[in-house]
């Protein structure tokens, strides 16, 4: 059993089916970066993945991929014409992305888009609109991607938003990870502007990490 894990994320874990190999590598691969607490955990990829999954997507886009974990979830639950978008900065995630995501790219179902997400969104707007967005990427960019994500999702998709409890720092609570006032300002101010946009209905789902989803009406 983890040590790290919340005792209700462990039986939720033990009910659900093993992560297959392919998810184990990115797994493995964010371990060895010395990054395996910032993967998704098991319990939420699922949700995501389940909830992905009703609105039977066809085409997502993915903001931070690192080893490619959350990512496969979303292939799981995409069309089998389906395209996911996964948006990456750093070389080395890339290159071990890139290896774990190796059958799914192939075939044409997912590309990995190097770069500052940021640049790279507005060139993506031309595949758009989008069924699903994940924003996971950089946190002091998080209302620019809540801004590009609103603009380019279509009626009835699914934006996706982790982290966006700061490990505690947006209720004061600096305790566990330092944030700079930059991120959790922005955080704030996004998170904001989610529950004041009148086309979009929205809810927190109050994981440890805090995840937000908005759908567009
Ligand atoms: C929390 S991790 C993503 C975890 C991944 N979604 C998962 O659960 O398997 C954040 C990732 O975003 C990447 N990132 C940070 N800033 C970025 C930027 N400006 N543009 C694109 N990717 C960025 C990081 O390199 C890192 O791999």
């Amino acid at each position: 059993m983890r040590k790290d894990i919340q005792p209700s994320y462990q039986y939720i874990e033990n009910c659900y089916q093993q992560e297959n190999e392919q998810m184990q590598l990115s797994r493995k691969f964010a371990d060895q970066l010395g990054l395996g607490g910032i993967s998704v955990s098991h319990t939420e990829a699922h949700l995501m993945g389940f909830l992905v999954g009703l609105i039977k997507p066809k085409k997502v886009v993915e903001i931070g991929t690192l080893t490619g974990l959350s990512c496969q979830y979303f292939l799981q639950s995409l069309q089998q014409d389906g395209t996911i978008y996964t948006l990456e900065k750093s070389a080395e995630h890339i290159a071990l992305a890139t290896q774990a995501l190796k059958p799914w790219i192939e075939r044409g179902q997912c590309v990995v888009v190097p770069g500052d997400a940021k640049e790279e969104l507005p060139k993506l707007s031309a595949q758009g609109p989008f069924d699903a967005i994940f924003i996971d990427g950089n946190k002091a960019a998080y209302k620019d991607y809540w801004i590009w994500a609103k603009n380019n999702i279509r009626s009835g998709g699914m934006i996706l938003i982790d982290n966006v409890f700061l490990a505690g720092s947006v209720w004061g609570d600096m305790s566990k990870q330092k944030f700079s006032d930059k991120q959790i300002q922005t955080v704030k101010e996004m998170t904001s502007d989610v529950f004041a946009s009148a086309d979009f209905t929205a809810s927190f789902v109050p994981t440890e990490e805090g995840l937000l989803i908005a759908v567009r009406k």
